[in-house]
């Protein structure tokens, strides 16, 4: 049983690796970013409350997204095992998860800081969820999909310094929370996605 929670900046590389990981060891992709993305788009009261804090690169109030991820994580599909993707993103929220579901290996995706930059300003994204880069990853609409690509809200270069703000201040400390819970493995993110997805299945496959 694989409990997985991915750390890492924003624009780390998060969302790239989880897809990997989801298809390789068949397990639910669970982005609590992607939920309120959704949210958003369909117009929902939570879109709307999240939509406020993620305009301006802040993190949406712990027990709305506790709630979210308590509520999927319920779900028959997560019975085998998880891959968590955004959360937790505070002390608050890991303590919460805690309390109902069992963290085997928390991987965080170490990146420079000036590379996240030049990630997310060249990331484009689908309607489906995949997601581009300019220079990386170029494509003139969606491989899977042929859906138009777009650049999210939350990419401009005010709202990134936020994020990476945000970051350092509330998530990073998770670091060391999953250190002393003896559940932290590091991967080398300035490397291709190829590479670093190498890495990530040297950790899950040596230590079931
Ligand atoms: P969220 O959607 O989780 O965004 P994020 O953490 O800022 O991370 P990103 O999705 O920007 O980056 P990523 O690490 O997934 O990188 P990606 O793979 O796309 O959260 C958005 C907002 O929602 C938050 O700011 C907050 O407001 C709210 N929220 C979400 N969860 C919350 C929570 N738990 N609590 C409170 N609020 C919450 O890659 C980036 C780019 O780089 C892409 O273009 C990709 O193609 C490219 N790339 C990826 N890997 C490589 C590589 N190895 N080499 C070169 N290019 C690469
Ligand atoms: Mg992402």
């Amino acid at each position: 049983m694989k409990g997985i929670v991915l750390l890492g900046a924003p624009g780390a590389g998060k969302g790239t690796q989880a897809k990997l990981i989801a298809s390789r060891y068949a397990l639910p992709h669970i982005s609590t970013g992607d939920i309120l993305r959704s949210n958003i788009k369909n117009g929902t009261e939570l879109g709307s409350l999240a939509k406020s804090f993620i305009d301006e690169g802040k993190l949406v109030p712990d027990e709305v997204v506790v709630a979210i991820v308590k509520d999927r994580l319920a779900q028959p599909d997560c019975k085998e095992g998880f891959l968590l993707d955004g959360f937790p993103r505070t002390t608050e929220q890991a303590k919460a998860l805690a309390s109902f579901a069992t963290v085997t290996h928390a991987i965080d995706i170490e990146v420079d800081a000036d590379e996240v930059v030049k990630r997310i300003a060249g990331r484009r994204m689908c309607a489906c969820g995949e997601s581009y880069h300019i220079s990386t990853h170029p494509s003139a609409v969606c491989d899977k999909c042929g859906g138009a690509l777009y650049q999210r809200d939350d990419d401009k270069e005010e709202t990134v310094a936020n994020r990476l703000r945000v970051y350092f201040d509330q998530t990073a400390p998770l670091i060391d929370y999953y250190r002393s819970a003896g559940v932290l493995f590091k991967v080398n993110g300035m490397q291709s996605v190829d590479e670093v997805f190498g890495e990530i299945k040297e950790v899950l496959d040596g230590n079931d």
